[in-house]
């Protein structure tokens, strides 16, 4: 079962950052490794589901020309509009994924600390729901908690491995993620998925630059 929309009511309801995620050197080294991951220097249009408080988003900003960055609950969206009041090229909303979603694309998409939420249909199709999401070359990049959380349905090397076992090419054509990167830290993990929708390789930084 997918964990209860109560629980982050109950969650904000107790204090305006319940997971203290602007206090911590862990959560600080986290959101800077996860935007060194980010393949390219710049991205046009990027949706970041679950942002709380916006610790992240206001890292994202800073690569994106423009960020949707959404929550389910009212108070966590109202800090991150304060966070980035300024930045005008970021767009908070309230919104529940996977049932509400946004109807544009982009060619970035960043789930995290979210996907441990939902069963395995619901994680499955928020996926697929942002594998739909994504133009051709685009990125899904997914960061989670490695430790056993009673709210949490699994754990970030799971979610890896969920995403390494979605249908490839053959199976769903016109929708397929190809890796570009995974690391395993003991506390979290982090994968770079590319959208290839025939299914080749992905293009590395690297290759981009045409260094490799
Ligand atoms: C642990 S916090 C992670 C925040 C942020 N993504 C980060 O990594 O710092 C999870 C957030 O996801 C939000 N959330 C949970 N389920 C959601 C859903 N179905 N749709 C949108 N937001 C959701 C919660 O309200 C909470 O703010």
């Amino acid at each position: 079962m997918s964990t209860p929309a109560a629980y982050f009511d109950a969650q904000y309801a107790r204090a305006t950052d319940p997971w203290h995620l602007d206090e911590r050197w862990y959560d600080r080294r986290k959101y800077q490794l996860t935007v060194a991951a980010l393949p390219r220097p710049r991205y046009e249009r990027a949706f970041e589901p679950g942002c709380s408080t916006g610790v992240l988003t206001e890292l994202l900003a800073g690569r994106c020309d423009h960020l949707l960055s959404t929550d389910r609950v009212p108070s966590a969206v109202e800090t991150t509009v304060r966070r980035t009041a300024g930045l005008d090229h970021v767009d908070v909303q309230r919104m529940t994924v996977p049932d509400e979603w946004p109807e544009q694309t982009f060619d970035l998409v960043v789930l995290s600390e979210l996907l441990y939420y939902f069963d395995e249909a619901t994680r499955t199709r928020l996926l697929r729901r942002s594998v739909g999401s994504l133009v051709a070359g685009g990125h899904l990049v997914t960061v989670h908690w490695n430790h056993p959380v009673a709210e949490h349905t699994c754990t970030g090397r799971e979610i890896a491995d969920h995403l390494d076992a979605l249908p490839g090419p053959e199976q769903s054509p016109g929708s397929h993620l190809s890796r570009l990167a995974r690391y395993d830290d003991p506390d979290f993990t982090l994968t770079v998925h590319a959208h290839i929708p025939d299914g080749g390789p992905a293009l590395s930084p690297a290759h981009a630059e045409g260094l490799a």
